[in-house]
């Protein structure tokens, strides 16, 4: 730490008149990468200093987080439990079989339920079946997420005009967009279809970590490929001819829609000549 800024250049934004810098919090490590790690650094501090010894965390079979988390007990000492929605799938897949092997348990809940997990009901269950445990919402996104998040623009020594990064629950641009000194703007990149809920979601984030929510961020709609970890052959073909000029692999759920948006607002001169993006590598 501080992960890299690397400038990436570019013919296609070198004409737009554009300078791309990637933070490449893709780097900070192999296990619990981007932000994951900025979500859990705080996270596993309060969790210490308040005396648990269990984290307890939700998720999809496929995710990062569920992953990050199992991680993140193995090497720092917590017992994990892992709340899975919907049926246990066996052989596991290789999410849920890496989570199992660095020791979290994995439990499984019913679809209707899992959508009312953070019910004071379900949680209650939870503690009943599970003990004392530090509990982490979905994605990992809470105020001590958000924290950690805010950091990041403060390592950043180079100026830049835009920072833009991927959302899946909003929680890394609520921080980053905190983290902000004045001027810069923050612009997030919805993996989701309709996700225009996103934008109550990050400034409730806000709120709730720091009090408030400025207005120096926004969100793009209009790249999403169909939905949440969907995939059209334009975006497949964008992340490999991405990888071929600048050896660097984006994923197709997050950072490739990103670019993928990111060069298309440029190639349609949506950012004024001479805008400095920073483009947050997330994992
Ligand atoms: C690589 C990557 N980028 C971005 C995100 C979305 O972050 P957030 O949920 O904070 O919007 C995720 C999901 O957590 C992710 O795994």
């Amino acid at each position: 730490m501080p992960s890299p800024l690397e400038e990436l250049p570019d013919g296609r934004l070198t004409r737009a008149g554009v300078r791309l810098y990637l933070k490449r919090d893709d780097l900070i490590s192999p296990e619990i990468p981007g932000n994951k790690w900025r979500k859990l650094k705080y996270n596993l501090t309060a969790a210490r200093a308040q005396g648990h010894r269990v984290l307890l965390t939700f998720g999809g079979a496929y995710s990062n987080h569920i992953r990050a988390t199992a991680a993140a007990g193995h090497y720092f000492g917590f017992a994990t439990i892992g709340v899975i929605r919907g049926e246990e799938h066996l052989p596991l897949n290789p999410s849920l079989d890496y989570a199992a092997r660095h020791g979290m348990r994995l439990v499984y809940l019913d679809r209707a339920t899992y959508r009312d997990k953070m019910s004071p009901e379900v949680i209650a269950g939870l503690h009943d079946r599970f003990g004392d445990f530090y509990l982490l919402p979905e994605g990992g996104s809470n105020a001590a997420a958000l924290r950690g998040c805010a950091e990041i623009p403060g390592e950043i020594s180079q100026p830049f005009d835009l920072i833009c990064c991927p959302c899946g629950t909003g929680g890394t641009l609520a921080g980053l967009a905190h983290g902000l000194g004045a001027g810069p703007r923050a612009l997030g990149f919805s993996a989701l279809k309709g996700g225009q809920f996103l934008a109550r979601d990050v400034a409730g984030l806000q709120r709730e970590a720091f009090g408030a929510s400025p207005e120096n961020w926004s969100i793009e709609h209009n790249f999403h490929f169909g939905g949440f970890a969907r995939r059209k052959p334009a975006l497949d073909q964008f992340i490999s001819d991405f990888q071929a000029r600048h050896a660097l692999r984006l994923n197709w759920v997050y950072t490739g829609k990103m670019m993928y948006g990111i060069f298309a607002l440029a190639e349609r001169g949506a950012f004024p000549a001479g805008t400095a993006v920073v483009a947050l590598i997330t994992g």
